[in-house]
């Protein structure tokens, strides 16, 4: 399935994801560095915010109370915020486009 990632400079990116990985981890092994993953995908660093397709967004698993407090302590934040590290990845999101969002 293909996830279509905008960096940070507005460079759309098209990778070729597996299912069973999470959205972070198709993201960095597709050789997009700006997604720095610091905890590794526990979901406690927030180094993976990303605003997601709000298309796809009604299909993702809802956000979860640590994803939600993590979120909050991000300076981009809007609507459409996840960690990606919590997004699974698969056939059912072919086509999503996920942007990368600020640093912090
Ligand atoms: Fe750390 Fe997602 S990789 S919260």
């Amino acid at each position: 399935a293909k996830l279509i990632v905008v960096t940070r400079e507005g460079e759309e990116r098209e990778i070729e994801g597996q299912a069973g990985f999470s959205v972070m981890e198709v993201i960095r092994d597709g050789g997009i560095d700006e997604i720095l993953a610091l905890c590794g995908g526990c979901c406690s660093c927030a180094t993976c915010h990303v605003h997601v397709d709000p298309a796809f967004a009604d299909k993702l698993p809802p956000i979860g109370p640590d994803e939600d407090d993590l979120l909050d302590s991000t300076s981009d934040r809007d609507a459409f915020s996840r960690l990606s590290c919590q997004l699974p990845f698969g056939p059912a999101f072919d086509g999503m486009r996920v942007r990368i969002a600020a640093e912090d």
